[in-house]
Formats: structure tokens, sequence, C-alpha cells
């Protein structure tokens, strides 16, 4: 059992009236009870029901995660559980729209004002063309996407986005919806003890939920967030700089950034891979091996690979590929990565997956930035349940580093 926690009301943070924050509670209730509820009853309904109606006809029993979805899609239980989950996410977003559309002249507006009190930089690029891998659909059914401009310094979907990301998190990312950033500090701390990155970059950082940790364990360093959507990277702007933060961020395509050759000691990801395609991928595990000084790190924190899980587990979360506009979730589990970075010239042996523990779960472990119970946190005790993304309580990191001589 842990504790969730309350959003943080930071200022730019559309406001829920009365009527909103309650559809919003309701839609994270009934995410909750699809998860908690409904998920765990799709196990005995596959080894008792499907997996024998499988063996009936074929004689064997269902062998990888295809087979199983053949045989789990007509029964009724997962039909269920599949349109609920769906339900329940497009409720989510439909929840918040509301009060970003009624403060939308004043989050446009609020968003111009918090960046101008800030020195750091805020780079939009005109007539940038974000990839279609993100434009060509409304991924994880969030209406709009992460690039849709309603009009000129338009930041809705990035208000829609901070509000959501919570709702879908359920509150166990933290108040800030920071706990990624957080545990791979808190990995970079305890496994490159004296590493003191000079310059930092956080690739695909929406609205700069796990970018603002780096800025807080390393206050010297030079920290940016790049993000192809505008929207996004305007609000992360504003977002810092209302929180007191001198963060960076650029529009950016991570396939191929403007900054020169070995600008960066340190780059870092949070769940962006799993939201390109199979071209962009190499293109971006190139991009930061350009981007590394001799010596530097990158770690990409994503969905753990397929083959370190039950083809059962994989079916359960290959359901974002087919229920949730998740186009490459499942197809990028398939991918070698370690191949991939050691193409794009990192040392073979300096390539490794491994765990950061998410940092809520060790609000009082040693050598851990966790959180603690302050106004906006503990909100109630529940059963632990990280899903998708952190299965066991850690998130998956993929570690290369860049070999220190050429
Ligand atoms: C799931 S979100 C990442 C969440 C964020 N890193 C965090 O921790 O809160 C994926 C983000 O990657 C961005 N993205 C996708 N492809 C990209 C690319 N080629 N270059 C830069 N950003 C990209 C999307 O626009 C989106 O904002």
């Amino acid at each position: 059992m842990l504790n969730t926690f309350q959003q943080a009301q930071h200022p730019m943070l559309p406001r829920a009236s009365h009527d909103e924050a309650s559809r919003q509670e309701f839609a994270k209730s009934l995410k909750q009870f699809v998860q908690q509820g409904l998920l765990p009853g799709l196990q005995p309904v596959f080894s008792q029901r499907a997996a024998k109606a499988f063996e009936q006809e074929h004689g064997r029993a269902p062998q990888d995660r295809r087979e199983i979805r053949k045989v789990m899609e007509p029964d009724l239980y997962f039909q269920h559980y599949a349109a609920l989950n769906r339900i329940a996410q497009e409720l989510m977003w439909n929840s918040v729209i509301d009060s970003v559309e009624r403060q939308l002249p004043a989050l446009n507006e609020g968003a111009k004002a918090w960046s101008a009190k800030t020195q750091a930089q805020l780079r939009i690029t005109p007539d940038f063309v974000p990839p279609r891998y993100v434009t060509a659909l409304d991924i994880h059914c969030m209406p709009g996407g992460y690039a849709s401009e309603l009009s000129p310094g338009d930041i809705s979907v990035a208000a829609l986005y901070d509000r959501g990301a919570y709702l879908y998190g359920m509150g166990f990312a933290g108040p800030l919806n920071d706990d990624m950033g957080r545990s791979v500090c808190n990995y970079v701390q305890r496994k490159l003890p004296g590493f003191k990155p000079r310059r930092i970059l956080d690739m695909g950082c929406t609205v700069g939920h796990s970018t603002l940790p780096y800025k807080t364990l390393f206050p010297d360093a030079e920290v940016w967030g790049i993000d192809v959507g505008g929207p996004v990277v305007r609000y992360a702007h504003a977002r810092a700089a209302a929180l007191g933060m001198d963060v960076n961020f650029a529009q950016m395509n991570a396939e191929a950034t403007d900054f020169e050759d070995g600008y960066f000691d340190l780059i870092v990801s949070h769940i962006l891979l799993h939201e390109t395609s199979g071209k962009a991928m190499p293109r971006i595990v190139r991009e930061c091996h350009r981007l590394l000084s001799p010596g530097g790190y990158v770690i990409h924190a994503d969905l753990p690979p397929f083959d370190l899980m039950s083809p059962f587990t994989q079916f359960i979360l290959d359901n974002e590929t087919w229920y949730n506009n998740e186009p490459f979730w499942g197809a990028m589990r398939e991918i070698d990565q370690i191949k991939l970075a050691v193409d794009a010239g990192f040392p073979a042996d300096s390539v490794a997956f491994a765990t950061a523990p998410m940092a809520i779960l060790e609000s009082s472990a040693e050598g851990a930035a966790g959180y603690t119970g302050d106004s906006t946190a503990a909100v109630a005790d529940r059963e632990f349940t990280a899903g998708e993304f952190a299965p066991g309580g850690g998130w998956e990191v993929l570690v290369a580093r860049k070999a220190v001589q050429a």
C-alpha cells in the first residue's frame, strides 16, 4: 500500500469548477475500477475458459499474444473490460476539456506572462512540421494530440495533457507528475556517483513533468527540454517559470536537432520512444550519440521489451496498441534496442537495460529523492498498481555511454 497524491495547483494548471472536478474524479475512479476491479479477472477467464476452447479446437495451448487475442476477443468478459477501459480513457480527456476551454484565453495569456518572467530560453520554430507519427492520430485518444494549435500562441493541448496525465496516473506519479524524472535522477545519483553533467537534454519533454527534477538535482547545469509540439514546449516553459525553475525549452525533432556535436553530457527521455516509429527510433539513438560529449550518458526510460514477460502479459499490454491509439506500443517492444545503440556507435559493453525504482515507492529510502507528505500530497492509501509502464515498481531504462575517446 502507498499514498497517492493530489495534483499540485501550480499557476498554469487549468482550474476545475465544482462540477468539472467531480467529473474528473469520476473518470479517475472509473479507470481505477477497470484496473483493479476488472483487469484481474482476465487471467482466470483466459485459463479457465478461453484457453480451454482454443485447446479443444487446436489440440494445443495458445502460444503467443496473437493467439491469445484471437481466443479472448470473442469473450464477453474481455469485451466488457476492453470497452469500459476505452470509455474511461475518452471520459478522462473529455472531463478536462471543459476546464481548458472555459479558461483558454486566460491560460494562453498566462503562458506568455510567465514565460516573460524567466531568463531561460524558449525557442519556437516558425513553420516547423511535426512528424506524421505525432500528427496522424490522436495519440492515446487525447483530442488534438501534442501539436494542434487552435490559434497563434495556443497551449490548450498542453493544459489538457497536464491535468489528463495526472488523472491517467491516478495520482501515482506524484503532485507534479514527475515520478519518471525523479526515478531516473535517483538512478543517476546511485549508479553514477560523482557524475556532474554541465548540459542536460530531455527529449520528448511534453510539458516538462520529467525535465524539472534534473534541474533540481543539478542546479548549475544548463537543462533543455525539446519536443515537436509547439503548444507543449510553450506551456512547459511557462510552467517551469511558474514553479521557479530556469529550464530552457525548444520545439525540435529529436531525430535531428540544432545542437552542435558533443553539446550534452547527459541525454534522457521518458516514454518518448514508444510514441515514435520504426524509422524514427534509430535516428533518435544516432542523434543521441552525435549530441553526447565523450564519456556522456544517454538514458531512455520506456516500456520493457516483450521478451521479458509472459505471452499473457504481452497480450494485456498490447491492448494499448489495439484500443488506445498507440500504433507503435507493441512494435517498439520487439525492437532490439541494444543493437540500435551499438549500431549508433555506443560501445557494446556500455549498453544495457536496467531498472530505476519508482521514486514514489521509496520516499524514505537512503539516496533517493522521494515524496514527502505535504499539503498536496497523500490523499489515500491504495493498492499499488503500476500497470503497463512500471511493472514491479520500476521504470525500465536503456542506458548507454559514449566512448571516452573516439
Ligand atoms: C508520452 S509523451 C512524453 C512524456 C514526457 N517525457 C514526460 O515525462 O512527461 C511523448 C512526447 O514525445 C514527443 N515526441 C514524439 N516524437 C518526437 C520527436 N521525434 N522529437 C521530439 N519529441 C517527440 C511528443 O510530442 C510527446 O510530447
